[in-house]
């Protein structure tokens, strides 16, 4: 008998009820998925230009229906920069989906604001967390206290000139330690958007704007049926930024041999526009 197989009586308990269990599961995302399909059609139709939008719908019917999964690259790609008992601030929080699924299982503590009373009281009721708080903001205006490791914005740079942008940023600088991150992403989209107050094109237009309140800037460009998805990471530290040579938490191996973190040596770029 190999030492994986269940003792009888266990592994008859598991035929008698593991695969019904499955079975019934299938049958609840089904009805999920149509569900939620339907919420799509009916705000799709009702209001077709939304400031924000339900990730729910992502992760109970699009994923799944259409194995689009850029919605979970943001999430993803900001953790790499999020260290365990971080302090984060996330502007825009929208539904909130991303500050309880990512940032607030690697954090201390999350604030989400956002200016939309209908998104806060969403993110409210929909994803709590006992280490998440929203509040009502426009940062355009104001920020929480500080002081934050990491900053989080996310599908909503777009929403802001550059000028107001400038003025988001210095009001960050105030409430950023030394080596905090700014990290998030934005899109190149050709659709309409009543929102969209700047038209991005590329990686430098981003990295661009971010490096007037930043000395390094990473742009990294994912593609998208629908869009190109951009995830920029800002920081006056630059063993902060992921992926890159100078993070100690980074191997890369070339044909010289392995070089790590910050002993490698080669001579300091101030501004990193183009992912390596
Ligand atoms: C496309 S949603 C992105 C929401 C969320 N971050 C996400 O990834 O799904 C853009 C968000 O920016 C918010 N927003 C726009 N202008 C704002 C402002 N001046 N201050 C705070 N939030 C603002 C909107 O209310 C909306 O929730």
């Amino acid at each position: 008998m190999s030492s994986t197989r269940l003792p009888r009586p266990r592994a008859a308990l598991y035929r008698l009820l593991v695969p019904p269990i499955r079975a019934v599961n299938r049958l609840i995302r089904s009805v999920s998925s149509l569900s939620h399909r339907f919420q799509l059609r009916a705000e799709a139709v009702l209001r077709p230009q939304s400031e924000w939008f339900d990730h729910y719908v992502d992760s109970n019917w699009q994923w799944g229906a259409t194995g689009r999964s850029s919605f979970v690259e943001r999430g993803v790609f900001s953790n790499l920069v999020i260290r365990p008992g971080a302090s984060v601030l996330e502007l825009c929080s929208g539904d909130g989906f991303n500050t309880k699924h990512f940032y607030s299982g690697r954090a201390t503590r999350v604030v989400g604001v956002d200016a939309n009373p209908e998104a806060v009281a969403h993110a409210k009721r929909m994803n709590s967390a006992d280490n998440v708080s929203y509040e009502l903001c426009d940062i355009r205006e104001t920020l929480p206290d500080g002081p934050f490791d990491n900053v989080v914005w996310d599908s909503a740079l777009h929403h802001f000139t550059p000028d107001e942008t400038g003025k988001v940023i210095a009001l960050l600088k105030q409430r950023m330690t030394p080596t905090g991150v700014l990290s998030g992403y934005t899109e190149v989209e050709d659709i309409e958007y009543a929102y969209r107050k700047v038209d991005f094109r590329s990686k430098a237009d981003v990295a661009d704007l971010l490096g007037r309140g930043f000395k390094h800037v990473m742009v990294m460009e994912t593609p998208d049926p629908e869009r190109t998805n951009l995830y920029f990471f800002a920081s006056d530290s630059r063993e902060r930024l992921p992926l890159d040579q100078y993070n100690p938490d980074v191997l890369v191996r070339n044909g010289a041999g392995h070089s790590q973190g910050r002993t490698h040596s080669s001579s300091p770029r101030e501004f990193v526009t183009e992912p390596r």
